[in-house]
């Protein structure tokens, strides 16, 4: 077997990484009842028309992360996959607004997915940082309040994002969330351009100041936005096979991958909620090789930007590498 390419992921959802088995194992230990007969009903649910459809069942069977131990299992089980498939470093986003609504504290899941982080570059060989994000459906002073709630822990927090329900949420919402992140020092990352149109890419640059926009795909209906996005070398993670099973594109053949590299555009390959979308990073690698035909050279480029647009210092990435 060939050795994996050594990559990062920087646009992974930890709760996305749920597979159902582990699902049904925490549902079990826990006492929760799930509404589906066992772990392969559950995987046929994984039907969706959109992101919304997704999103309803994804906060819907998060009721089984109750304790930080479940967190660490759960990221346990991300990072060894992860590793198995070349992954040298992670950038992992939670959704703590998500969990304080079941009643699951902040400091709960800080403290359960920090316990796997912490021993991950022994274990795995996987450098780590964690990024919170914000649900853009919530309201502003929700997320100012998640902010506040994150200040005994921002020693293991590096940034914030923004994901959930794009259309209609614009990133100006957040305006002041973002001034009061960068004056904490975090880094500034958000979801825009997945269903929502180019100028949410325009104004998560230009309002919330993100360094990095997850996904993007959309910025390729603004030409001009996309020169800037390649001259100001403004990272992009893609999540090829997420766009294929929340319907933002029809094939991975459809993907605008390839004509992004074309295009200049610094992108990465990532895979947002693995456990729902049919694959891990490498699976995701894999699809845009065969559907889009990318050569050798293209593929290595792809991991090589995925260092770059990390959040790893420059000799820390050079060392990854
Ligand atoms: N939360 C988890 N996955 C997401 C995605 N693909 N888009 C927006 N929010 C999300
Ligand atoms: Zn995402």
């Amino acid at each position: 077997m060939n050795m994996p390419v050594p990559k990062a992921e920087l646009h992974l959802h930890i709760e996305g990484t749920l597979e159902p088995e582990l699902a049904f194992a925490l549902a079990a230990r826990g006492g929760v009842t799930l509404p589906y007969a066992d772990a392969a009903a559950l995987r046929e649910a994984y039907r969706f028309s959109d992101l919304q459809s997704f999103l309803d069942l994804y906060y819907g069977l998060m009721a089984v992360l109750r304790t930080a131990e479940d967190f660490t299992e759960l990221t346990d089980a991300y990072l060894e996959r992860a590793a198995a498939q070349g992954v040298r470093h992670a950038e992992i986003f939670f959704d703590p607004q998500a969990h304080a609504a079941r009643g699951v504290p902040l400091g709960t899941v800080v403290e359960g997915i920090g316990a796997s982080l912490e021993r991950s570059e022994e274990r795995y060989g996987i450098s780590t940082r964690l990024i919170m994000c914000f649900l853009r459906d919530e309201s502003a002073e929700s997320a100012l309040a998640t902010l506040d709630a994150a200040k005994p822990y921002l020693d293991r927090i590096t940034g914030v994002g923004l994901d959930s329900a794009e259309v209609g949420n614009p990133p100006a919402k957040f305006r002041e969330v973002y001034e009061e992140a960068a004056r904490l020092g975090l880094r500034r990352v958000a979801h825009a351009g997945e269903e929502g149109p180019a100028a949410y890419v325009r104004e998560a640059l230009d309002v919330l100041g993100v360094e990095r926009v997850d996904h993007g795909l959309r910025c390729m209906d603004d030409p001009e936005l996309v020169d800037r996005l390649a001259r100001e070398r403004v990272p992009l993670t893609l999540c090829p096979l997420s766009n294929v099973r929340l319907r933002v594109i029809d094939t991975l053949a459809d993907h605008p991958l390839r004509a992004m590299m074309e295009a200049g555009l610094l992108v990465t390959v990532n895979s947002d909620d693995p456990a729902y979308f049919g694959g891990y990073v490498g699976e995701n690698f894999d699809g845009v090789r065969d559907a889009l035909g990318l050569t050798g050279e293209q593929l290595r480029e792809l991991a090589r930007n995925s260092f770059e647009a990390s959040f790893l210092e420059d000799d820390e990435a050079r060392r990854e590498r």
